[in-house]
């Protein structure tokens, strides 16, 4: 290589005396004191790393104490904002639902055969007597809103609106339709219900 190889080692580094063997000598060429403090701070961060992360008993460091640390986090946080909500939006109350399926009677056009008041016409049955061809729970007004009644003209709903809508219609005819005395009402058809 370079000349400078054949030059006297004794100039620039320090022979390590009494190491020499057929006239190679082994000299001390100490790492520059940057690298050194490097590899040292590499050795104590590693045992900082080692006690910290995996450490002594009680630090509950490891993933799996992580994992549901965070999780009860999460789920704190979760039912926080549940609570919030839930304040914001309180379950409807009967006469709120009554309401809103007032609403969709109107908006769906229920009255075209039902009347404006439920009182039945040429084509749809009285809504507000107690007798009812298809049963008169809730599940059976919900399953008639819901599927129709296609071969005897009544509209099925259920790709039209939500099941909640389909509920409150039902809750609005039950709890406020029937019972009510419209003008004209159409004749009882089908079974009463006590
Ligand atoms: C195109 C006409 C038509 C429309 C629109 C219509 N209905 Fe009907 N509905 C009928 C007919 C006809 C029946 C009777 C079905 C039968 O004989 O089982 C009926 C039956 C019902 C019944 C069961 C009555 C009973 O005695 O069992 C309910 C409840 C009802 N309709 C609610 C509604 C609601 C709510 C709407 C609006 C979302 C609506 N209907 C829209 C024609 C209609």
């Amino acid at each position: 290589m370079s000349q400078d190889n054949n030059k006297d080692p004794k100039e620039n580094h320090d022979d390590i005396e009494s190491h020499e063997y057929d006239g190679i000598r082994e000299q001390n060429n100490p790492a520059p004191l940057w690298i050194t403090l490097l590899f040292l701070v590499t050795i104590g961060f590693s045992l900082f790393y080692l006690i910290h992360y995996f450490g002594y008993p009680g630090n509950e460091r490891d993933q799996a104490n992580e994992y549901a640390k965070s999780v009860a986090e999460w789920d704190t946080k979760m039912a926080e904002i549940n609570a919030a909500n839930q304040g914001e939006m309180p379950a409807l109350t009967v006469a709120q639902m009554v309401e809103e399926g007032k609403a969709l009677y109107e908006k769906n056009a229920c009255m075209a055969c039902h009347g404006t008041g439920g009182e039945g016409n040429s084509i749809g049955p009285n809504l507000t007597d107690n007798f009812w061809i298809n049963g008169c729970s809730i599940e059976n007004v919900m399953d008639v809103i819901s599927n129709g009644r296609p071969t005897k003209g009544m509209t099925p709903y259920k790709n039209m609106m939500q099941e909640e809508e389909i509920k409150y219609l039902a809750i609005y005819i039950l709890n406020s339709l029937v019972g009510s005395t419209p003008a004209n009402p159409k004749d009882p058809q089908g079974e009463a219900c006590d």
